[in-house]
């Protein structure tokens, strides 16, 4: 049998088709428009998703026996927006994840509905960029498309919607929301009333690896795919990668490094870090899971690259470093503000500590070190809750970079175990496919079988103490610098 899993990413859709031993048959991406409308807002539309990702499927299946395709489900951005009317159109572009439009609705959730109400109902607090606080911005800003909401969905489940004609969601992108109940796993009366929506315009709640529904008769048909494909829920990207990657039952760690940056600690019990500034969100293996999440991670490098220096050659731009833990340039990478650990979309990035020989190289250094101790950032507050961890797997389009997993390793201080395919959320979803389709009996199983390590890169002593050192440093200039960023905002 094979089994299609989409990875709904913020520059491109990225398709895989895998065979019941886990085999990758082929690899398709389709890329789509990002549109910043304002400095700080990110949207894209729905219907360039939908487009792409036909369009990916076509390609994808070209040369593969189509009448074996039993199974497909998706690894999806998280957060984002998207809304359709009575006639089941979209109202508006999606507002992203990375949008920093609801800094005052997110100051009127955290602050005003209060921050212990919010992790009572939801397990979380609010933070720019999660749905809950869009709704608040469309009711305020544009009443009459928030008078039209018929249907509200996360970016993968309009996918699925279109492909099954089901309205659902699962339980990991749903977390991201602020509308459920983490723990229960039920929609919460509380925010539902906040945010003035009713539960018949959220959709139904699945785990990750069940069956939804058939693909619609028509949708097939036009593939040239059987009659009986069957749709599975799938997971917001990070859960999708995590199981893509073997992150699966209790404390095992994941490092994402994509457009974003994230820290992903699987649990098999709920848990809620007693400051949320670790998401707490369910995994989809079943479980739970907390994560830390920065804006901007590999989509620094690629500013810093494409933007900047105006070069497509990464990896000859990083085979000039070569003095790792000893750059006197320093570099924020809040591009787009900062989710975790600092909550304010109001931060930006920033290069400091440069004299009259700093050097191209250094500077380029200084972004790659800038993510790495983000990263760490949200690593500390793990460990502040005690919990341990030594090794991460890692994924993304970053970690293709060899001197980049180096950095991560030393910075962090913890094994980097490199998984056979990088391809995280698209893998992720191609295995829900497969747990969904009964090829295994459960996710943690199909992990166990089909995720393979194939390097492991260790921390070196004296690399460690050196980033430790710069570290310490690091972590004093975002205080340093907070006040002015609200300053250069206004
Ligand atoms: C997670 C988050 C990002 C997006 C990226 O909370 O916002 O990792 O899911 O697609």
């Amino acid at each position: 049998m094979l089994y299609i899993g989409i990875d709904l990413g913020t520059s491109a859709v990225k398709l895989l088709l895998m065979d019941e031993n886990g085999k990758i048959c082929n690899t398709v991406s389709k890329e789509y428009p990002l549109y910043f409308p304002h400095p700080g807002w990110s949207e894209q539309d729905p219907r360039d998703w939908y487009k792409q990702t036909m369009e990916g499927m076509k390609e994808l299946t070209a040369d593969c026996d189509k009448f074996r395709i039993a199974g497909i489900s998706f690894g999806g951005q998280m957060h984002g927006l998207v809304v359709l009317d009575e006639n089941d159109e979209v109202i508006r572009p999606a507002i992203l994840w990375n949008d920093g439009r609801t800094g005052k609705e997110t100051e009127y959730l955290n602050d005003v509905i209060g921050k212990e109400k919010l992790s009572a109902y939801t397990a979380n607090i609010a933070f720019a960029g999660f749905t809950a606080p869009k709704l608040l911005w469309m009711r305020e800003n544009e009443p009459e498309n928030f008078e039209k909401i018929r249907k509200i969905m996360l970016p993968k489940d309009y996918l699925a919607y279109k492909l099954s004609g089901v309205f659902c969601t699962d339980y990991s992108d749903a977390s991201g929301m602020l509308l459920l109940d983490v723990e229960h796993k039920c929609w919460s009366k509380e925010m539902m009333e906040i945010c003035g929506v009713a539960q018949t315009q959220l959709p139904k709640l699945y785990e990750s690896y069940e069956v939804v529904g058939n693909m619609k008769a028509d949708v097939a048909e036009a593939f040239g795919f059987g009659k009986e494909v069957k749709v599975i829920a799938g997971a917001g990207d990070n859960a999708a990668a995590a199981v893509g990657t073997g992150t699966v039952g209790d404390g095992m760690c994941n490092i994402s490094l994509g457009t974003s940056g994230t820290i992903f600690i699987s649990s098999k019990s709920f848990g809620v870090d007693a400051n949320n500034a670790l998401h707490s969100f369910a995994h989809a293996d079943g479980n739970y899971h907390l994560m830390g999440c920065m804006l901007s991670a590999a989509s620094c490098n690629k500013w810093w690259m494409d933007t900047i220096l105006q070069t497509k050659e990464y990896a000859a731009e990083q085979e000039r470093i070569v003095n790792l833990g000893q750059n006197q340039v320093f570099y924020l990478p809040y591009l787009m503000g900062e989710r975790s650990p600092h909550n304010d979309p109001k931060a930006r990035a920033t290069f400091i500590g440069m004299t009259m020989d700093t050097t191209r190289e250094e500077m380029t250094q200084a972004v790659l070190e800038g993510v790495a101790f983000g990263l760490r950032d949200s690593l500390e507050v793990a460990r502040s809750l005690g919990i341990q961890i030594e090794r991460t797997k890692i994924c993304g389009g970053g970690a293709k970079s060899s001197l980049w997993k180096k950095i991560i390793a030393n910075v962090m201080n913890l094994k980097v175990d490199v998984i056979e395919s990088e391809e995280g959320p698209g893998y992720g979803g191609a295995i829900l496919a497969a747990v969904g389709c009964g090829e295994y009996t459960s996710v943690e199983e199909a992990a166990e079988k089909l995720v393979k390590i194939v390097e492991t890169v260790e921390p070196e002593k004296e690399l460690v103490d050196k980033y430790e050192e710069r570290y310490q440093k690091f972590r004093k200039i975002y205080p340093a610098v907070k006040g002015l960023f609200r300053e250069l905002a206004e």
